[in-house]
């Protein structure tokens, strides 16, 4: 068969599995590593972005759900419960129905975007709208995992991170070794710890020659491992990385380290015009949050700190669709035309 057949059976050997081990998969993985022609211009680089809006629910969250859904339904767990700026309660949600379970999903009152509220709903999770900031989502569903039973799929679950170590693995395996520098956005910094994961891992196996240095992206207004505090109270148009206090800080900072990398802050200006070059100039349409790694990359670019004739990969986290708005916001809204050819062209500046 030449069907891609997701990240547990693509990379069995390296995921914490046996035969008997039940997977759950909506044949996550396999995502489009696409070469970006206007960044690799502007940076005299190689640039790539590795879609992973190009997921089944549309974000890299599947690749983790895969592996926290399959191992709590190997641990007999009925149901599983999740805190969320939207990607996660989606993923959760889909993997849920796939597994048979019950899905609950803790996400900040009005602070998630509005395509990724309608996957919880039409998968059928349980979703409370806390009154809270993502932290406090957090905190309340790490308690109600240990008191009630309940299985926590964040990416404080360890399968979370295996399952989504996988991407460094796609991008060895399609560049023929690491990239020099792999750049990331950062919320609970739980994907940058999963990469970092999947480099050393296939570099200490010689299946690749190195290790890329990890460049990781906060939004200003929510960049605590920047300002090396947390932040109360987060602010950013990204909703899913507006994040005060990353669970996988210290593991965020031992990747930036260990790699040579750095963790710095965009602004929200700067996400929405790396978004719109995104859209625009690569025909790549992402959410918001996931444009902060095009944004840091020309960010860094700017500064001089990019040294031309490198190989860059950009994860793009998110897909468009989940948050339309930011799409529609300020672009003219369309002109009517009656059914006519003539006036059709007319407006289109054919004639
Ligand atoms: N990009 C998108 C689109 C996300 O949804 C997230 C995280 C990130 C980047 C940051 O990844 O947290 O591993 O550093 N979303 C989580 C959620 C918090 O609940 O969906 P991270």
């Amino acid at each position: 068969t030449h069907q891609w057949r997701g990240i547990i059976e693509e990379y069995r050997d390296r995921l914490p599995v046996t035969a008997d081990t039940p997977v759950v998969t909506l044949l996550e993985g396999g995502t489009p590593l696409v070469p970006a022609q206007l960044l690799s211009e502007r940076t005299g680089c190689d640039v790539y972005l590795k879609v992973e809006g190009a997921n089944p629910t549309g974000s890299f969250k599947d690749r983790g759900m895969t592996m926290a859904i399959t191992k709590a339904k190997e641990a007999g767990a009925q149901a599983v419960i999740c805190a969320s700026t939207g990607n996660t309660s989606a993923s959760a949600a889909a993997y849920a129905v796939r597994a048979g379970m019950v899905c609950a999903v803790l996400v900040p009152q009005g602070k998630i975007a509005l395509g990724k509220m309608g996957q919880a709903l039409v998968h059928g999770s349980r979703i409370l709208q806390v009154d809270g900031n993502f932290d406090d989502c957090l905190t309340l569903a790490r308690g109600l995992s240990e008191n009630y039973p309940v299985a926590l799929v964040n990416s404080v679950n360890p399968s979370r991170i295996e399952g989504q170590k996988t991407a460094a693995f796609e991008i060895v395996d399609a560049l023929g070794d690491a990239p020099d520098v792999h750049v990331l956005p950062v919320g609970n910094a739980g994907n940058i710890t999963a990469y970092w994961k999947g480099y050393t891992e296939y570099a200490a196996d010689g299946v690749s020659t190195r290790n890329p240095r990890m460049w990781g992206f906060q939004a200003s207004g929510s960049a605590p491992i920047v300002l090396g505090a947390p932040v109360k109270s987060p602010q950013t148009i990204a909703t899913a990385i507006r994040i005060g206090n990353p669970a996988s800080w210290k593991q965020a900072e031992l990747a930036r380290d260990a790699s040579g990398g750095f963790i710095d802050s965009v602004t929200d200006r700067q996400i929405l015009s790396a978004y719109r070059l995104l859209a625009s100039r690569e025909g790549v349409f992402v959410e918001p949050a996931s444009a902060a790694s095009v944004a840091g990359l020309l960010k860094a670019a700017e500064e001089g700190k990019v040294d031309p004739g490198q190989r860059i990969v950009c994860t793009v986290t998110g897909n468009g669709l989940k948050d339309p708005d930011w799409a529609v916001a300020g672009a003219p809204q369309p002109v009517v035309v009656p059914i006519d050819a003539e006036a059709a062209a007319k407006q289109l500046g054919l004639v």
